[in-house]
């Protein structure tokens, strides 16, 4: 056996207020989830963890830091559906949450006036979790998947702390994302996005596997399925550049009916094409927030329409 790593208490880079900020406790998500017990061995390196090639392994980890951190007592997705990492969801809410603060005299606006729109929500409907018992935040979940929004009414439907909380609605047309969704009179104070990022499936399926091999370490031939999502969670015609620009354009009809949308980009190598396509928008501000979890680095973009005496007047009206 090898020494035993020193480990650092703070995970590099996750916001300040995200509470899986250090080394999971084990021992308190299993006192939380029993069932969490049988998947926790030794490592190498004498530390206790879980094996994150098992997918059974990983789906209970997030049984367990649901129950254990945000009161979601019955949480699933389907076969082949994503399983999100908890710690990296949490990140976009939290940066996301002081970006409104920001616009608000520093204090994050919380409680049920303040609604998101989750463009993605996914099966595992983790952005409403999150954001509703961190900040009392009402969302809209807006899928083009029936499936995946049938599993996530059914989250909405089995956890008391959603309950008349999160609405889910069908996007019919796969090429919309506010369209459908939003009436122009509504008003919405945030929108988020995790886009599907490869551009096609061969991308999608090398990527998994790359990540495969990283974690075994080893050789890796075939996709392992009930890993991370299926075809339309996880790539699109033009990848999420094409789906970002293409959300850009359409968020400036709804100028008026949010204060800020927000997306987040996960390749380096697009954020410029997105900055230029907002820019050509001519939205009123954009920020690019940088987002770091270990070796993996994202960011969110967030753009406004309003000019500063909107945002005031939108402030004063709803948010103070
Ligand atoms: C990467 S998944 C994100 C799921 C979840 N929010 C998460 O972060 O784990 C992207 C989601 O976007 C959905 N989607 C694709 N096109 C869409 C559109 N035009 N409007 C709304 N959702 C869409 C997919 O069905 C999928 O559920």
């Amino acid at each position: 056996m090898q020494t035993k790593r020193k480990h650092p208490k703070v995970k590099a880079k996750l916001h300040p207020k995200n509470k899986h900020n250090g080394r999971y406790n084990l021992q308190q998500l299993i006192a939380t989830l029993p069932e969490l017990n049988a998947f926790v061995k030794m490592n190498e390196y004498g530390d206790e963890s879980i094996d994150f090639f098992n997918p059974e392994a990983v789906l209970t980890l997030n049984k367990a830091l649901l129950k254990h951190y945000y009161d979601i007592h019955e949480w699933t997705i389907p076969n082949n559906y994503l399983c999100p990492p908890i710690p990296s969801r949490a990140d976009y809410i939290h940066h996301i949450a002081q970006l409104l603060g920001e616009s608000n005299y520093g204090k994050i606006p919380i409680g049920e006036n303040i609604k998101c729109l989750d463009v993605g929500v996914g099966a595992n409907c983790v952005y409403p979790i999150i954001g509703s018992k961190e900040y009392g935040w009402l969302f809209i979940g807006a899928d083009t998947d029936q499936i995946a929004l049938d599993n996530a009414q059914f989250i909405v439907d089995n956890n008391d702390i959603l309950k008349g909380k999160v609405q889910l609605i069908l996007q019919e047309n796969p090429k919309d994302f506010f369209y459908g969704i939003l009436k122009k009179e509504d008003q919405v104070d945030l929108t988020i996005c995790n886009p599907p990022y490869h551009a096609s499936q061969v991308e999608s399926s090398a990527s998994t596997i790359r990540k495969l091999k990283n974690l075994k370490k080893k050789s890796v031939q075939q996709v392992t399925k009930n890993f991370g999502g299926q075809n339309s969670e996880l790539w699109c015609d033009g990848g999420e550049n094409k789906f970002v620009r293409n959300m850009m354009r359409e968020s400036k009809k709804f100028g008026n009916s949010c204060f800020w949308f927000s997306t987040l980009i996960s390749k380096q190598s697009n954020v410029e094409s997105v900055l230029k396509a907002l820019r050509n928008e001519d939205a009123a501000e954009i920020k690019v927030i940088p987002m770091g979890q270990g070796n993996k680095t994202s960011r969110i973009i967030a753009w406004t329409f309003l000019t500063p005496s909107q945002q005031k007047e939108w402030r004063e009206k709803k948010w103070i």
